[in-house]
């Protein structure tokens, strides 16, 4: 027993369908496969940091890979180099990585498995810097992951704004009106791209395209005119009008992304009632769009995802994302991930597809086709 590997697994950022299955693979596969034992921090770094921590075993995961959520919490503030921590009415930030690196050596773990987003891979590169063995699993609905070809969370996400859509539909055509539909995804239009594509969205507006107004009202108004007198947009979170800009809802200020989007949907009804006169309604969906149960693509995913990093960490491959890439589940490098942000790009195959069929992305197509380079 005395060489019995120990292994640490947390979930960090904001939640998503998929995160239980990545832990329940995680502790399944450390135990099954090397008998290795694994403590489960709670809330994200934050457990690591404030030695808050459980001992997961086989019978603590079973029956949650169909649960939404996560059973270990989450923060998305807890980065262990900018610590808030209140004094008084007010926060200040403390480097606390130390009481980090100290904690997990204590607890004598040989690796942490890190489930999360862009600011938990961040977080994780400069531990990985602190010489904590750490390996990454890619969570986001909103794909913006650098280094893989999706993460899981996003099929579920995409699965339930899709659902939205299709009801969606049937007021707008009942009641002929313009609908909005805003999807989260913060600066990247995967959620927005994707849901609007498989929802068969008429107009699709995402951050990587300022759109035009007078573009998207003449779209609406040439469905009209050959009968379609209703229509449906998508739009995502980050998306602005061109020379506007995006419009933030919140700030949250003792998180590292301080900024929270929503609400770009209310000032393009108001455009286009004001621009055109026709009746327009605004859904925004919000945190709806990151609960429920994981799709069978996401459990899939996070499984795979959870088994693999077990095996990276048990063949001593710290330092490592693991990443989908052309369909098989491999690893990058958490260095070549951190602080990046993988966008809708020309090449994207959806936004050639979405052009195809004539939907607008809010700006004369031909422009988008000419101008691809831009969008990269
Ligand atoms: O990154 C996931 C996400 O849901 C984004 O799509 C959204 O902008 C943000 O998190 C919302 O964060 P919070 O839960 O803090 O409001």
């Amino acid at each position: 027993m005395a060489d019995q590997m120990k292994l640490g697994v947390l979930t960090g950022g904001g939640d998503c369908p998929g995160l239980n299955a990545v832990i329940r693979a995680v502790v399944k596969t450390a135990i099954n496969d090397y008998d290795m034992e694994v403590v489960g921090f709670q809330d994200g770094y934050e457990g690591l940091i404030e030695n808050r921590y459980r001992t997961l075993k086989a019978s603590d995961v079973s029956g949650i890979l169909t649960l939404g959520g996560t059973i270990l919490g989450t923060s998305n503030r807890a980065d262990p180099f900018h610590y808030p921590v209140l004094q008084g009415d007010e926060y200040i930030y403390l480097d606390r990585s130390s009481q980090a690196l100290q904690n997990f050596e204590r607890l004598g773990l040989d690796a942490l498995i890190a489930i999360g987003g862009d600011g938990t891979m961040a977080a994780s590169n400069g531990m990985t810097e602190k010489g904590l063995n750490i390996i990454g699993v890619p969570k986001t609905i909103d794909n913006d992951l650098w280094g893989t070809d999706q993460t899981f969370g996003f099929d579920s996400a995409v699965t339930s704004a899709t659902e939205a859509i299709d009801k969606i539909h049937t007021t707008a055509q009942s009641h002929h009106r313009v609908m909005i539909v805003e999807v989260m995804g913060r600066y990247a239009g995967w959620l927005a791209l994707a849901s609007g594509v498989a929802g068969g969205g008429d107009i699709i507006l995402i951050p990587e395209i300022p759109y035009q107004l007078d573009v998207v009202v003449d779209k609406i108004r040439s469905r009209n005119r050959r009968g379609r007198n209703f229509s449906i947009v998508v739009i995502g979170e980050g998306a602005k009008s061109e020379g506007g800009d995006m419009v933030v809802k919140k700030i949250i200020e003792n998180s590292p992304d301080q900024i929270r989007l929503g609400g770009i949907s209310n000032q393009l009804a108001a455009q286009i009632e004001g621009v055109a006169n026709i009746e327009t309604r605004v859904t925004i969906l919000g945190h709806l769009l990151r609960g429920g149960t994981p799709t069978a693509f996401d459990r899939l995913l996070a499984t795979q995802f959870g088994c693999e990093a077990v095996h990276l960490a048990y063949n001593k491959k710290f330092g490592q994302m693991v990443a989908l890439k052309g369909g098989n589940i491999e690893s990058v490098p958490i260095t070549e991930v951190a602080g990046k942000i993988r966008k809708v790009c020309h090449d994207t195959p959806l936004l050639k597809a979405a052009l195809s069929l004539d939907t607008s992305l809010g700006v004369d197509n031909t422009d988008i086709l000419k101008a691809e380079k831009a969008l990269a």
